[in-house]
């Protein structure tokens, strides 16, 4: 039976095991299977230390084991993002993997040790492998190659011969498909425009309103317990047919003005800077009674000059 990704070629009931100094590459690779069936190491990691600090190495190890077995004893297919240049690296996962009838496969990640080094470069300090720790990682790759089958490895790949370029935007793009309602389904529709100003993180506090203080235009809310915000999706910014979001703020020009004041919401600062009051004041805002900001301050220049 095939596996539920899209490595065909994998059999349903595998444990792969990347193995790869740090920099090959491998958490890039892993990218292109389901999430749930990953277990990485550097998440860990930071799942233990925050800061995902190397000394935090030992507990994450521990914490992979337990849900390496977890998932074993449900013959779940997995993924094991970790660098496992070492054959005491590999034993316990190769173990856990022959207890529950399940198939260690290698995939090495094969990429050369100087390249690794070089993309240690751009990475945030605790995040850096020092290059003879990475260079060692890399021979230890090389060396591994002979005695992976004498460790029960039922397969070893290189991971240049997966082909797993294509998956990855075949997933994405059906994923995609799905949001758009081309498949046949709902889709995201008018939220797509919510998550494409505002960001993913924002939907599941989005709800529509059923609302007509927009002049017409749609409402929504962003809430989360009692604080909320209050948003109108404009179809026709400056009158030029733009498609854009206001948010709801107080008038501009008069504190005890009750009617309602509009600023331009461009992205999810915006949303910050609202509930922060910074855009109370905004220059740019609309009083639905007394107009917008500027012009009002515009119109008294005049008026100043006209004087
Ligand atoms: N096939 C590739 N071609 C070009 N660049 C790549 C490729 N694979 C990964 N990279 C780049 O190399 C860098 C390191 O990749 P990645 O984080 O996946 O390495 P890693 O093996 O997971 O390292 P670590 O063990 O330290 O977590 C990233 O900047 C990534 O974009
Ligand atoms: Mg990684």
């Amino acid at each position: 039976m095939s596996t539920p990704t899209f490595f065909t070629e994998l059999p349903e009931h595998s444990l792969v095991i990347l193995i790869g100094a740090s920099g090959a590459g491998k958490s890039t690779l892993v990218r292109t299977w389901p999430a749930s069936q990953v277990l990485s190491l550097d998440a860990l990691r930071e799942a233990v230390s925050d800061a995902g600090d190397q000394d935090a190495t030992g507990a994450a190890v521990a914490v992979l084991h337990l849900l390496l077995e977890a998932r074993m004893r449900r013959r779940l297919f997995t993924v094991i993002d970790a660098t496992n240049v070492t054959s005491s690296a590999r034993a316990p996962l190769v173990a856990a993997a022959k207890r529950h009838n399940m198939l260690p496969i290698a995939v090495m990640v094969s990429t050369p040790g100087t390249v690794c080094v070089e993309r240690q470069g751009p990475r945030p300090a605790n995040r850096t492998v020092p290059k003879d720790v990475v260079l060692q990682q890399y021979r230890d790759m090389v060396n591994s190659h002979t005695s992976l089958a004498s460790e029960g490895f039922a397969e070893v790949i290189l991971a240049d011969s997966l082909g797993w370029l294509l998956p990855y935007p075949k997933r994405l793009g059906e994923k995609r498909t799905a949001e758009l309602g081309l498949d046949g389904g709902g889709g995201l529709g008018d939220l797509l425009l919510v998550r494409r100003t505002f960001g993913e993180e924002i939907l599941p506090l989005w709800r529509w309103l059923d609302s007509d203080i927009a002049g017409g235009d749609r409402v929504g809310e962003v809430r989360l317990g009692q604080r909320r915000l209050i948003l109108a999706l404009r179809t026709d910014v400056d009158g030029e047919g733009d498609i854009g979001f206001d948010v709801l703020v107080p008038c501009p020009h008069n504190d005890q003005c009750i009617a309602r004041a509009w600023a331009p919401a461009y992205s999810v600062t915006s949303l910050f800077r609202a509930l922060n009051g910074d855009l109370d004041d905004d220059e740019d805002s609309v009083c639905t009674l007394h107009g917008p900001k500027t012009l009002l301050s515009q119109d008294d220049d005049v008026l100043v000059e006209a004087r």
